[in-house]
């Protein structure tokens, strides 16, 4: 067994808590967190525990990113381009230590099957712990039967796309099904909520009109059409009486939407992106060849002068944004570039699962959330809200010592050049933040030690996920 560490002269920040404690960690576990005069701390300052001195830092516990696609095939030509082993490495540098990834059931294969050849890609790769949601991709009678299963396999949480047509895409009644299943078992059902119908219209008459470029692809997928599928999507769940987890929220829109829903107690969530935050159309997406599709994701970015970002804060304020995660799904620039001539052919996704922390910490710095809020929608709400509670999230007894020592005010600027994701270009090229994980514990082995990585590929374990702590 690990020997004991105590973390001390740090400022333990959690959800619901800020202040000077000492963190004492017993093997993979936090064993106290107390008083830094405490006899607790005192004996371990006489023994062989390894003392962390953390002055002048902040403690948290370590970040959980619900929303990742590690080497995620999109197309047969293209797979996002962090393995498990580089994406969950870069997870840490960020001061991450959690990430939940997808197994996707594509059309024509069975459930038991996608869960099985994902777990057994992401078996002995990752750096840090991890978990899977399902993707549900075929909702037919045979899913119907094999989806409560999953349960058993630690999988308490099922994505369904009211986009994507060709691939992902379910319908209204396919949809309420597996929400009828969910409402019965407690798992959390997470929408991709875009009209993709009225999308694949729109996309088609902006190409036959010679509208080919990295804009088309965010003109073509307006708020208005993600407004309309999280309104149908809080109404299906409504009505199925499962709880409801709207994925990438990027817009005002769909914002008004959720907070209507949570105004009248309903059992709805939503995330949204530092990209949804920091990134938009008019700065990012509007730029000839290489430099707009590399910003080509879905939801897309928002349009500034439309006062999206200034909502989404204030949603992360008032609680009707609830966590942010990152939709971490990079592809280099060759990948990129296949959409050219037509946007329509860029594989969607941007690299982000190294900067979320770092990104929503200067969001503490600019006024827009507290610390401890910091802490809540990066960490705290993402392991209850999926099945991590009591594990994951928080520093406390009992819980994995999954634990961050964090810079508060270490300057650095962010880029390809010194990024730890495997992509060839960088969405936050240049942009100058204040603040770093220093250190990154684990289950009490350091994966990164004063801004070195000494993790192991092995080392993260797949969680098997309990029912979310929510309502029921
Ligand atoms: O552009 C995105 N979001 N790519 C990842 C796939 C998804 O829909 O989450
Ligand atoms: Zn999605
Ligand atoms: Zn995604």
């Amino acid at each position: 067994m690990m020997g004991a560490k105590l973390i001390t002269g740090g400022i333990v920040i959690n959800a619901n808590y800020t202040g000077e404690a000492d963190v004492l960690i017993e093997g993979e576990s936090i064993a106290a967190v107390v008083a830094p005069d405490s006899e607790i701390s005192k004996s371990a300052h006489h023994s062989d525990t390894e003392v962390i001195d953390a002055s002048g830092m902040y403690v948290i516990p370590g970040g959980v990113d619900a929303h990742v696609h590690l080497q995620l095939p999109m197309t047969p030509e293209t797979t996002s381009s962090d393995s498990f082993a580089s994406g969950t490495a870069a997870a840490a540098w960020g001061g991450t230590t959690t990430v939940i990834d997808f197994a996707g059931q594509i059309k024509g294969t069975a459930i038991p099957h996608a869960i099985e050849s994902r777990l057994e890609e992401a078996s002995g790769q990752c750096a840090i712990d991890y978990g899977l949601h399902l993707s549900v991709g075929d909702v037919n009678q045979q899913s119907l039967i094999d989806l409560p299963k999953t349960l058993d396999e630690g999988i308490s949480s099922y994505k369904l796309f009211m986009a994507y047509p060709d691939a992902w895409y379910s319908d209204d009644g396919q949809i309420l099904q597996v929400m009828q299943l969910a409402s019965e078992t407690g798992a959390m059902i997470m929408m991709h909520a875009e009209n993709g119908i009225a999308i694949d219209v729109l996309r088609d008459q902006a190409i036959e009109r010679g509208k080919t470029g990295s804009i088309w692809h965010g003109r073509t997928r307006p708020p208005e059409l993600e407004s309309e599928a999280a309104h149908r999507a809080i109404q299906l769940a409504v009505v199925a009486g499962s709880p409801l987890y709207i994925v990438h929220l990027s817009s005002s829109n769909a914002l008004a939407e959720v907070a209507r829903a949570r105004d009248d107690g309903r059992n709805v969530f939503a995330e949204t992106c530092p990209q949804y935050l920091y990134l938009s159309l008019e700065e990012h997406l509007d730029q000839p060849g290489i430099d707009g599709v590399r910003h080509i994701c879905s939801p897309p970015l928002r349009e500034f002068s439309d006062g999206h970002q200034d909502n989404l804060w204030k949603g992360l304020r008032t609680d009707d944004l609830s966590v942010v995660a990152t939709d971490h799904c990079p592809f280099c620039d060759a990948e990129k570039m296949l959409g050219a001539e037509d946007f329509r052919q860029t594989p969607n996704g941007l690299g982000v699962i190294e900067h979320r922390m770092d990104l929503l910490f200067q969001g503490v710095l600019q006024g827009e959330i507290t610390l401890q809020r910091w802490v809540e929608i990066c960490s705290t709400t993402p392991a209850r809200l999926f099945g991590l509670q009591g594990k994951k999230g928080a520093i406390a007894p009992g819980a994995d010592a999954d634990v961050v020592i964090y810079d508060p005010n270490k300057e650095h600027v962010l880029g390809a050049e010194t990024h730890h994701m495997a992509v060839d270009h960088s969405a936050w090229e240049g942009v100058a933040v204040t603040g770093q994980a220093v250190s990154v514990l684990s289950r009490g082995q350091y994966v990164i030690k004063d801004r070195t990585f000494v993790g192991n590929e092995g080392h993260g374990q797949f969680l098997r996920r309990k029912i979310p702590d929510v309502l029921r």
